[in-house]
């Protein structure tokens, strides 16, 4: 941090003395919302641009505004800026480098606006942007479990229930359940970008202000779809970090939840998968350990965005209206938790197309559980026998099964006989793995066709949706 931008505090002359040197660094924004320095940029430009429609700054103070904005932008891209923390935040130290650049016109930028409403579009353009690039890396995980279950869809394994077997699935169709909760993270993040897209510049600091500011021009520019209704809401107003929070929050949830079957199901006791060895590292005393560290991380991860999210609960309840400096505090959060969502999804969004099912153990897992008992009562059902009673014979099956240590498509047919004269040989298609499955295809259902046939739909509404 360079101390070498000489202009003075900007708001210095109601103060008797300066500001203590400590107070100066604890209240600085600087050294992290200077992220935001792109959109504060594009802010002014749209302000600058709008003053010069309404005649409060001249062709020519609008011309070297832009020019003088385009060398800070070009400095800050190039690492040649001077951030100061004298500045306080990234509003103050671009607008103090602009009036040294280009003197007087420099100064009149802030004409009826206040860092107030600058900072909540700031972090309204930055959402904005971090929405769309969020989107195109679950876009990306999206169409790798697309291919994946597109390769599986008959691929049998154990589908489980208290993570105890309890009926086949097909591979595909569980990572078809994955896709499913990132379309409702997708739309949710969709939703959260309608209401993030209203823009609060012209609220000034609280009230509005006296010049005949055009603010539908203003929205225009910054590609808002219309300026916020309440000056005093507009500057104060957080919900939108709230929800785009809670909304990232799902997301890490539901990857917490991908990464902790992905751990269970590399580890020996499950031997479902293969992670491939880039997504992995080894132990340093261990010299057999192969650990899945980036589910891991992932799964870490999502405790510090829920973290994040509480945090800007906690930030806004009990704020009067209207803007408090505690939103400074909103920043840190937001951008750890956009840096964050888009590591982790980009992180899942390489490793999943490259995950390995084992076809055949996981195969030979779901025949250990018993997994077609209920194919086999749902059989008795069908040859006329209440579902209890089916319920209570198919137990006793099970109970011979553990007894010599059989699946129920492994005893024969007179001894399944014993427990219904109902049964006959067509009860063993109905006890394999693949007639179970197959038999579970109406809209949602695990059978392979089914499977397919929601992958092309899926497929075509991913490819409609970014058509938009
Ligand atoms: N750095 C401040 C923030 O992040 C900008 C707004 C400051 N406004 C003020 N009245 N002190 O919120």
């Amino acid at each position: 941090m360079s101390n070498t931008v000489n202009t003075e505090k900007l708001s210095s002359a109601r103060f008797a003395t300066a500001t203590d040197a400590f107070v100066e660094v604890f209240t600085a924004s600087v050294d992290f919302d200077q992220r935001m320095a792109a959109e504060d940029i594009q802010g002014s430009l749209a302000h600058a641009y709008m003053l010069n429609t309404i005649g409060i700054l001249s062709d020519a103070e609008l011309a070297a505004i832009q020019q003088g904005l385009a060398q800070i932008q070009t400095e800050i891209a190039e690492g040649r800026f001077n951030w100061s923390i004298k500045q306080e935040d990234v509003h103050m130290n671009i607008e103090a480098r602009l009036t040294d650049l280009i003197g007087i016109a420099g100064k009149k930028l802030h004409t009826g606006r206040s860092r107030n409403d600058q900072v909540a579009t700031d972090i309204r353009l930055y959402l904005r942007n971090e929405i769309v690039n969020i989107t195109a890396q679950i876009d990306r995980l999206q169409r790798g479990l697309l291919d994946q279950a597109e390769l599986h869809a008959a691929t049998i394994m154990p589908g489980f229930t208290h993570l105890q077997v309890a009926q086949p699935v097909t591979f595909g169709h569980h990572l078809m359940a994955w896709f499913e909760m990132l379309s409702r993270d997708r739309e949710r993040l969709q939703d959260c970008a309608k209401r993030l897209n209203v823009m609060p510049l012209g609220a000034a600091a609280l009230a509005g202000t006296s010049y005949p500011i055009d603010r539908h021009l203003t929205a225009k520019l910054l590609g808002f779809s219309r300026p916020s209704a309440n000056s005093l809401d507009s500057v104060s107003d957080r919900d939108f970090a709230i929800e785009f929070a809670a909304a990232a929050s799902l997301i890490m949830l539901h990857l917490s939840r991908f990464s902790e079957e992905l751990i269970l199901w590399s580890s020996a006791q499950f031997d479902f998968i293969d992670i491939p060895d880039a997504f992995c590292t080894g132990s340093s005393i261990m010299p057999q350990k192969k650990n899945p560290d980036v589910p891991e991380l992932v799964r870490g991860k999502s405790g510090r965005v829920t973290g994040h999210l509480v945090s800007l609960l906690m930030l806004m309840k009990s704020q009067p209206l209207a803007y408090n400096k505690d939103n400074q505090e909103d920043k840190e959060p937001l951008f750890d938790t956009a840096d964050t969502l888009i590591n982790c999804l980009r992180a899942f969004a390489d490793m999943i197309p490259n995950i390995q099912p084992k076809q055949t153990q996981m195969y030979q897992s779901a025949k250990r559980g018993f997994a077609t008992a209920t194919d086999l009562a749902d059989y008795l059902v069908r040859k006329g026998m209440a579902f209890r009673d089916a319920h209570e014979i198919v137990g006793l099956a099970v109970r011979l099964g553990i007894d010599t240590q059989r699946d129920l498509s492994e005893l024969s047919l007179q001894e399944l006989q014993q427990f219904s004269s109902s049964i006959s040989a067509d009860v063993f298609e109905v006890l394999s793995l693949e007639g179970s499955v197959a038999a579970r295809k109406h809209i949602g259902g695990t059978a392979p066709d089914t499977v397919r046939a929601a992958i092309n739909t899926a497929r075509a509404a991913l490819a409609n949706l970014n058509s938009i």
